[in-house]
């Protein structure tokens, strides 16, 4: 079979090596892809958002199955044109993917349902946000309510902060369209987990859990990122965290949705936070996550393609989805300068033995020769009996990895280590 994966990250280069491994895959091709990619599947130069001629390649190279993996392709609708053409799809519909195109939408399917998540008020009037914040109490969170690559969330810490983060999204319109809504809520506290799950609109199969690292530094400091690391499973997510959250969110949002008339199919990925009050819903995703992906599918023991065929076809069983017990972290090794300015270009050095996935995000071939082209330019990932052998090992890896003005946070999985001994 003939597989299109449209997207260009770590979290395709992991997506793709796992499909590959299925005997009926004969070729997968990556739409753009990247450097590193380009040892795993054949790249071509067409545009995760470039819809027309995403399109126009999968009629002419008689694409027999699809994975669309970012938001944005998604979120314009892109499974649908392609399923018009006869072609099955992993991914949600553009009325699905709604869940995370639009945080005023899916705030709004929580509270109608019941669904645990931060109270909140959705604002398209300047003058009602700054009214509404003068009787509110600090910490207090304003989010764009559009997609805005991770970056349209301020946790405001004075009503000052809040008043500023609501005047450049509205009024100067610092995200563009995604700020024009805007939603304020509640600051939650707890450890957060990551949930990613298949779901075929029928059953909601999670997938083992894990834990991003969101800031530039190490402690959890400097400014948020698309993600500096990851490990699984996560410690904090016991299996009585996982029940509560299968019957109280995981459940009640697939129901939802289906009564909602917008039945999804693909990944469905719970962003949630373990508060006091319980497991709260701090975002919904309409994809894998990056980098949680790194490190969750080197933890599936069962064959992913197969599973992503069974889930555009709504045929998916709790059988299909296995992980294994052991350890798995990502360590990711940015360009200095990230997520500010950095520069690009600089030649990779890649380490050469086994044991442990190199997965390639910002990085193109030139001359033969990989050189880095993005912020974020690699995933170092290995696997552990425990976390702490799962954590070292990708720290060694990563340490093998060179290229002028390499940067990597040191304490990826420390919090979890951590909470590991607590618990003990
Ligand atoms: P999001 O892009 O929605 O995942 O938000 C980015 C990050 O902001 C999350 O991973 C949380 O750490 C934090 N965050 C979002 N919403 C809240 C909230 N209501 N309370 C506290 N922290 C939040
Ligand atoms: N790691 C968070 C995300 O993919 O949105």
């Amino acid at each position: 079979m003939k597989v299109m994966v449209v997207g260009g990250g770590g979290r395709e280069h992991a997506i793709i090596r796992k499909i590959a491994q299925n005997p009926q895959v004969e070729k997968i091709y990556a739409l753009p892809g990247n450097g590193g990619i380009a040892k795993d599947a054949e790249c071509v130069a067409i545009g995760a958002t470039d819809l027309d001629a995403i399109e126009r390649f999968a009629k002419e190279n008689a694409i027999d199955f699809a994975v669309v993996a970012p938001d944005d392709p998604l979120v314009l609708g892109l499974v649908d044109r392609l399923e018009a053409l006869g072609i099955p799809c992993f991914g949600p519909e553009k009325k699905a993917a709604i869940i995370e195109g639009s945080k005023a939408f899916s705030k709004e399917l929580m509270k109608k349902y019941g669904i645990p998540t931060a109270a909140y008020e959705t604002f398209t009037e300047l003058p009602k946000a700054l009214a509404y914040l003068e009787n509110a109490s600090a910490p207090i969170v304003v989010k764009a309510s559009g997609l805005a690559l991770g970056k349209g969330v301020i946790i405001a810490q004075t009503i000052d902060e809040a008043k500023q983060a609501v005047i450049d999204m509205m009024q100067n319109a610092k995200f563009g369209a995604s700020g024009s809504t805007v939603v304020i809520e509640e600051f939650l506290e707890g450890p957060e987990v990551s949930v990613l799950s298949f779901t075929d609109g029928k059953i909601v199969v999670p997938m083992i859990s894990s834990m991003d690292h969101k800031r530039a530094r190490d402690g959890d400091e400097g400014l948020n990122t698309g993600g500096m690391g990851t490990i699984a499973p996560n410690p904090y997510y016991t299996p009585e965290i996982a029940e509560i959250c299968r019957k109280t969110i995981f459940e009640p949002t697939v129901a939802a949705m289906n009564a909602e008339g917008r039945t999804f199919k693909g990944c469905l990925y719970f962003g949630l936070m373990l508060t006091k009050d319980g497991p709260k819903v701090i975002e919904y995703n309409c994809r894998f996550g990056d980098p949680e992906t790194q490190v969750v599918l080197p933890l599936m023991e069962s064959d992913l393609f197969t599973v992503m065929r069974k889930t555009a076809a709504g045929t998916l069983s709790f059988e299909d989805v296995r992980f294994s017990d052991e350890n798995a972290c990502c360590v990711v090794v940015a360009s200095g300068g990230y997520p500010e300015q950095y520069a690009k270009g600089y030649e990779i050095t890649l380490p050469e033995e086994d044991g442990f996935e190199i997965y390639v995000a910002g990085a193109s071939e030139q001359d033969g020769k990989l050189v880095t082209s993005g912020g974020r330019v690699l995933g170092a990932v290995a696997k552990g009996k425990t976390l702490r052998e799962a954590i070292d090992r990708a720290y060694q890896a990563a340490g093998k990895v060179s290229f002028t003005n390499a940067y990597y946070r040191r304490d990826i999985g420390g919090r979890a280590l951590k909470a590991l001994e607590e618990t003990k």
